[in-house]
């Protein structure tokens, strides 16, 4: 996909990153969308089994009914767009063979599947489906970054009801939501980075 957008360096768009909770009216075309979510998908996970999946929320009508299943929240009603970041385990499960890479052998590729299926066939739901929303955080963080590298401000929510969201956007009982994500192009500043410096976070062992 080629790109009809300025594209900020990693570091760039992760210092200018922040929070924006009141965005211009203005509906983001579906290509620039899809640019940035092409982004996302390309995060890593374990075993490769990708179980991110995206519903972005557009019609004043549901984000209106998402904003009272969130708490009020302002940003949501104010995006032109807001992506729901679900997970999906039952779909992972059913199509493992989609994630296997093409380049195993027959031999490889049934060892993979057996490992998969075996692995997270043995789990309660509730485990696996939790272990599916942490794979899920690392596609939120690749879809923040590109968002800010393509000239796009977001704010990240977990604050909602992920019951009501799944009944409202038809969500299989399997999904978990990691977070919302209201984007668009902001019209606040947002607030100015507070973060640990890194030698409050580090050692080397
Ligand atoms: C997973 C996640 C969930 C969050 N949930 C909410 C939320 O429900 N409402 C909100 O206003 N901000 C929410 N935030 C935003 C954080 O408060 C914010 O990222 C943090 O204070 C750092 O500020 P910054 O994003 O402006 O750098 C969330 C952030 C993350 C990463």
């Amino acid at each position: 996909m080629s790109t009809t957008m300025g594209i900020l360096s990693v570091q760039d768009a992760a210092r200018q990153r922040r929070s924006i909770r009141a965005y211009e009216q203005v509906p983001i075309p579906h290509e620039e969308l899809e640019e940035i979510l092409d982004v996302a998908r390309l995060a890593p996970s374990a075993f490769n089994l990708q179980p991110w999946r995206f519903v972005v929320v557009e019609t004043p009508e549901l984000k209106e009914r998402l904003a009272a299943a969130a708490n009020g929240q302002r940003q949501v009603r104010s995006a032109p767009a807001v992506i729901v970041l679900y997970t999906d385990m039952a779909d992972v499960l059913a199509t493992v063979d989609e994630t296997i890479h093409p380049e195993m052998d027959a031999a490889a590729r049934a060892r993979a599947r057996q490992t998969v299926l075996g692995l997270f066939g043995s789990q309660a739901e509730a485990e696996r489906e939790a272990w599916a929303a942490g794979q899920g955080h690392i596609a939120l963080g690749y879809l923040l970054l590109a968002a800010e590298a393509h000239g796009y401000q977001t704010s990240p929510m977990a604050g909602f009801d992920p019951a009501a969201v799944k009944e409202l956007l038809g969500l299989p009982a399997s999904a978990r939501i990691p977070a919302l994500v209201a984007i668009g192009h902001g019209t606040e500043e947002g607030s100015p980075h507070h973060r640990h410096e890194t030698g409050r976070l580090l050692r080397y062992a």
